[in-house]
């Protein structure tokens, strides 16, 4: 299922209308400001120029940081970035983060009163530009990014979630006190003319929820994609993984012979049991046009759900949370493609599909 979409060697014009969109719509680009974009040696040059020359069109002061190739996004908690790149973030009034992601100075330079939008959620790579002009030009992203207030209110306001799905989900969250994310891509919303957030992954949208360790009892019928070592990015089982999660702690894989072996062995060869621990967040894709490419974008996939396993003490700062988190220096991911999602009892998204607006509570 996983498929690998355009790589463009040479720039689409279409792309010049995805950065406008993200400078003006998302970030509030103003002269003066100071602008970072961070890029490894995998995204396209021309890439980083647009976003270059687009910030410069506004007026505003650009540099970029070129990294060498990171390893695998499932080790970013645990990366030690060039001190050269950390050094330029703490000038930095908004980080474009084309190449990071998770990382302890991207929380510090939000904790200091920078702003920092990811545009293929810091891993963009060979595939960005294809992405984000399907995912933001094809659909309305100012439609979900109201949809996605709408829905991370829901979380907000419910006590209990549930997640089933006909292929063997069956999870529960106490959800009381803890708020939603719109988790939309906008650092500005051009509705109200006011900041809404200090750090957004774009294309948008994914609104869900950062959990305290030690959350949820169930299972997750893995049947889209598991996000680990030793896959670079991600891999598909053909038949469901099956993960049994007691007080928010992994303690049982099964299913598929091949993935389910490969993500035990991975998890017993880290040094330490803290990949257990999850889902730390979960997240629900809501974006019509996102597929099961190589970029992050899947996890945006409408109507499908994401969970999170391993670190979250950098998600939940970023999402303004105190709670107790899990330190680790992984952190993976999985999709679930057809979920039906209850909060309080009420459905939000059912086998997979998500109404047009959300329900009222
Ligand atoms: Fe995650």
């Amino acid at each position: 299922m996983a498929q690998a979409t355009e790589t463009s060697v040479t720039l689409r014009p279409e792309f010049l209308r995805v950065v406008e969109m993200i400078y003006r719509e998302m970030c509030n680009l103003q002269p003066k400001t100071k602008v970072l974009i961070l890029a490894d040696s995998r995204t396209p040059p021309h890439v980083v120029s647009a976003f270059m020359g687009m910030a410069m069109t506004f007026g505003a002061e650009a540099m970029v940081g070129l990294n060498a190739t990171p390893p695998p996004p499932t080790l970013q908690p645990g990366i030690k970035w060039n001190p050269m790149v950390i050094a330029a973030s703490r000038e930095a009034d908004l980080i474009v983060d084309l190449a990071v992601g998770y990382a302890q100075f991207i929380v510090d330079a939000v904790l200091r009163g920078a702003r920092v939008i990811m545009p293929g959620d810091g891993t963009g790579a060979h595939h960005i530009e294809e992405s984000l002009i399907r995912c933001m030009l094809t659909t309305d992203v100012h439609a979900l990014r109201r949809e996605a207030d709408q829905i991370a209110a829901l979380f907000t306001q419910s006590d209990t979630c549930r997640i089933t799905s006909q292929e063997g989900t069956d999870i529960e969250f106490d959800i009381r006190g803890l708020s939603g994310t719109p988790s939309d891509g906008f650092l500005w919303d051009p509705d109200k003319g006011e900041w809404k957030s200090s750090w957004a992954i774009v294309p948008p949208a994914q609104p869900g929820i950062t959990l305290p360790k030690g959350s949820g009892d169930g299972v997750i019928a893995v049947d889209g994609f598991l996000l680990y070592e030793p896959a670079y990015d991600h891999e598909t089982p053909t038949s469901p993984v099956f993960l049994t999660i007691e007080k928010g702690r992994l303690v049982k894989v099964e299913g598929h012979p091949l993935y389910a072996g490969r993500l035990r062995h991975w998890l017993a060869s880290l040094p330490d049991d803290s990949g257990t621990y999850g889902p730390i967040h979960f997240n629900l894709g809501t974006n019509p046009r996102a597929m099961m490419t190589q970029h992050l974008e899947f996890e945006r996939i409408r109507g499908t759900i994401d969970f999170g396993f391993g670190d979250n003490s950098m998600l939940a700062p970023l999402s303004g949370e105190q709670f107790e988190t899990v330190k680790s220096d992984v952190h993976w991911d999985l999709l679930i493609m057809r979920p039906t999602l209850t909060l309080d009892g009420k459905v939000v998204v059912e086998n997979g599909i998500m109404p047009k607006t959300p329900p009222s509570f």
